[in-house]
């Protein structure tokens, strides 16, 4: 256990509620690994509320902070600069404060893809089929599209994938019962959806016409092994799952805050579950 210096750097998890957030237990691993004299706690924020707190947080010395749901999108609106990824996916999750400015970043997209790859998956393999279209869609696909990937989406309510088409032009939106005839044509299928959470309806797939070489990927962390990468394994498809997501997300909020590089390992990754 170290202790805090009247220097210590500040940063923090911003939601609605965020007591069972693992934000804060993942970047106080990595504080307490690297002896950093920083604090990441949680900071509930009422709906309504968001843009004087974070005014607050701005005023009180913090780093910056995360930023999870309901104020995605709010953030993205106290933002004095958005970086691309933000403006693509229409929401930020992370800010960073400096001399009094909010910069917001997206850092779901590449993190969800640096754990694709962690893998030793290649999402360059071919065109991706996403399900849903909310923010982690948005996120996912706007990543996609950045290194070259063609995507398709199906979701549930097509208009929403269609008004995504809006900030990713080329994306090809299905209807959602087409979403099994459509994986022979992708190298790499991305369930976005809260289908299969625990507590959530399963997601009603069939893996049956998947290429041997496809790619399957979960951002449903709890549990850990979905339905869905259950079937591919079996199958003898390569797999993604989602708390990587979460974890190397957080890097680069890290880094900015703090000023180390923290990495991702299986220690680091024990440690999130355990809590
Ligand atoms: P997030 O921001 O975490 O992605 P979200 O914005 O609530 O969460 O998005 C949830 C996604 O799961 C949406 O694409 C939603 O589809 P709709 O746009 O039709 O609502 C999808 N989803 C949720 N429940 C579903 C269900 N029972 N069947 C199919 N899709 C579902």
């Amino acid at each position: 256990m170290s202790f805090l210096t009247g220097k210590a750097l500040l940063a923090g998890i911003t939601g609605w509620p965020v007591m069972h957030s693992k934000s804060p237990r993942l970047h106080g691993y990595w504080l307490d690994k690297h002896g950093v004299d920083g604090a990441y706690v949680p900071l509930p924020i009422a709906p309504g509320h968001y843009h004087e707190a974070i005014k607050g947080l701005v005023y009180a010395g913090f780093r910056g902070c995360n930023v999870t749901a309901p104020h995605k999108l709010t953030a993205f609106e106290v933002c004095d600069s958005v970086c691309e990824m933000s403006h693509k996916a229409g929401a930020v999750n992370t800010l960073v404060f400096e001399e009094g400015r909010v910069h917001g970043f997206n850092t779901d997209g590449f993190g969800w893809l640096q754990n694709l790859r962690s893998y030793g998956c290649d999402p360059n393999a071919g065109p991706a089929l996403v399900l849903g279209a909310g923010g982690a869609a948005r996120a996912v696909i706007a990543v996609l599209q950045h290194i070259g990937v063609p995507v398709t989406v199906a979701n549930r309510t097509r208009e929403t994938a269609e008004a995504l088409t809006r900030t990713l032009p080329g994306l090809e939106v299905i209807d959602w019962d087409r979403r099994n005839a459509a994986i022979a044509d992708h190298a790499l299928l991305v369930n976005t959806t809260s289908l299969g959470m625990a507590g959530n309806p399963p997601l009603e797939i069939s893996l049956d016409g998947a290429s041997p070489g496809m790619t399957v990927a979960d951002i449903v962390y709890a549990p850990l092994e979905t339905a869905l990468l259950a079937d591919a394994r079996a199958r003898g498809l390569r797999t993604s799952e989602g708390l990587g997501m979460l974890l190397h997300q957080a890097v680069i909020g890290h880094n900015k805050w703090f000023g180390t590089h923290p990495v991702v390992d299986d220690a680091l990754r024990a440690f999130v579950l355990a809590g």
